[in-house]
């Protein structure tokens, strides 16, 4: 089911990831399955069917229509911080009201559960944040279509990897899009509900725009295509099929995955189980999640080193940039309507990067490194946008029960689907691209 893809019933106990009494492990309780099952088909239903009454939310629209800020998709106003390069992955969240209003997603066609506007968020504080890095005299300006766009001129903008991927393309795609330059949609899956890949064409600067679902980036079948069946058989051998065959064409490939790594998966080299992670009952050796993740990062930035993936030379120079990972907020059971309902960021040091998170991130930055030191001279230059830190902060920019349509209207359930992964869009995901357009224009 589209609607679901990378959605995990997490219940985030930080602490104990493998030992959650809320994640059934590998072999599924019959009543979980029913449970489950039952879940998804009412999520389904309730797509299908809460979708129509819009007049109720007309007040709310029309009171944020009058702070939607438009100037900001392509004015400049921050000074550019002289052309240095900052490190945007430590800072705060100051409030600066307006700031994140960046454009109406129903214009650029979103995902329906990430539209927390259109779906009836009450609240809109969240809009009114703005990422100010720690590092003296360091602003990060707001984005710049205009400047985006030139940056890229005539090249192919590739996301490769999980929903997280294709949520920060989204969000490029609308912050693109809410400027004075037309994009088109150019190629999307049969089902228009699935979102697994994409093109934009924003035929003014000759740029493409695509995502690549590939959720552990190598290839993967079992849970990734179907939701109900207990886990992911990961090929760390072999990459995805889809975005692999087309690397040669990336001209900037942004690579964000992470989130797969750390649910039920069995690896294999080949036809070998190498081990699994959080199947206990499968009688293999537990591997965790680190040296698989590792092994894959390491594997997709060689497939991207030109030179080394055969072909891709003729395009010229080639950016990657590696994205770490974006923390879900499940603070409560995570079918708990109200398990990511807090309206503001965190405070200053009242949330740490810890855990698999720190984890994944310091994998994702050691293979950057190394990475460069292999590209050393190449026409292949790696970059990290280290996105941890700030998107931790903000428990409250994800849809919760907003990913439905007026999830209260019914009255207040006492289980639904909650999306404590995922950003809003407009949300803190546009803060991503912001910091992705100074990584292609900084040195
Ligand atoms: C967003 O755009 C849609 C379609 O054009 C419109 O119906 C809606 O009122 C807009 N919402 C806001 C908050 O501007
Ligand atoms: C709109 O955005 C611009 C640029 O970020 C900012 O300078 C201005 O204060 C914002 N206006 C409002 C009403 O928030
Ligand atoms: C997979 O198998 C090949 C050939 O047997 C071996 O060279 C490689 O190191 C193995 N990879 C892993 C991750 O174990
Ligand atoms: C794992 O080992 C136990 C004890 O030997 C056995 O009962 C069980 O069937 C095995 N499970 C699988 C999936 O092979």
């Amino acid at each position: 089911m589209g609607a679901c893809q990378a959605l995990h019933p997490h219940s985030q106990k930080p602490s104990s990831p493998s030992t959650n009494s809320s994640n059934p492990g590998y072999f599924l309780s019959k009543p979980v399955c029913a449970w489950l099952a039952c879940g998804f088909l009412s999520l389904a239903l309730l797509h299908l069917l809460c979708c129509s009454p819009a007049g109720t939310q007309q007040e709310v629209f029309s009171a944020l229509l009058q702070h939607f800020n438009t100037s900001s998709a392509s004015v400049s106003s921050v000074p550019e911080g002289g052309g240095q390069s900052c490190d945007y992955s430590e800072g705060q969240w100051v409030w600066a009201p307006g700031h994140a209003r960046r454009y109406n997603a129903t214009e650029c066609n979103v995902k329906d559960s990430e539209n927390c506007v259109r779906n009836g968020r009450p609240d809109t504080g969240y809009l009114d944040w703005r990422w100010q890095p720690a590092a003296a005299g360091c602003e990060l300006p707001a984005f710049d279509a205009a400047a985006f766009l030139a940056a890229v001129r005539g090249k192919h903008v590739a996301f490769v990897g999980d929903s997280m991927a294709r949520n920060q393309a989204e969000s490029l795609v609308c912050l693109l899009g809410a400027s004075a330059f037309p994009s088109r949609l150019v190629y999307r899956d049969a089902d228009p509900g699935v979102f697994q890949f994409r093109r934009w064409a924003f035929p003014s600067h000759g740029v493409t725009v695509s995502v690549y679902w590939a959720p552990f980036l190598a290839r993967a079948t079992g849970r990734v295509d179907d939701y109900h069946l207990p886990y992911s058989s990961v090929y760390l051998d072999t990459l995805a099929e889809r975005w692999s065959a087309e690397a040669d064409t990336m001209d900037v490939a942004v690579v964000s995955a992470g989130h797969w790594f750390l649910k039920w998966a069995m690896f294999y080299n080949g036809s070998e189980v190498l081990g699994v992670h959080m199947l206990p009952e499968s009688n293999h050796t537990e591997i965790g999640f680190v040296s698989p993740f590792r092994e894959v990062i390491r594997k997709s930035v060689d497939r991207l080193l030109i030179g080394s993936g055969g072909g891709g030379d003729a395009r010229g120079d080639r950016t990657v940039v590696l994205a770490t990972i974006s923390p879900s907020h499940f603070e409560k059971a995570w079918d708990d309507p109200t398990t990511c309902a807090r309206k503001g960021p965190y405070k200053d040091e009242e949330k740490e990067v810890d855990g698999e998170a720190a984890e994944l991130r310091r994998v994702v930055k050691e293979e950057a490194s190394a990475a460069a030191a292999r590209s050393d001279g190449g026409a292949t230059t790696i970059k990290v946008l280290d996105v941890t830190k700030l998107a931790t902060m903000r428990p409250d920019g994800h849809p919760g029960a907003y990913m439905h349509r007026d999830p209260f209207a019914p009255g207040k359930p006492e289980k639904m689907l909650n999306d404590c992964l995922h950003s809003c869009l407009p949300g803190p995901v546009d803060t991503f691209n912001e910091i992705l357009l100074q990584l292609l224009t900084k040195r």
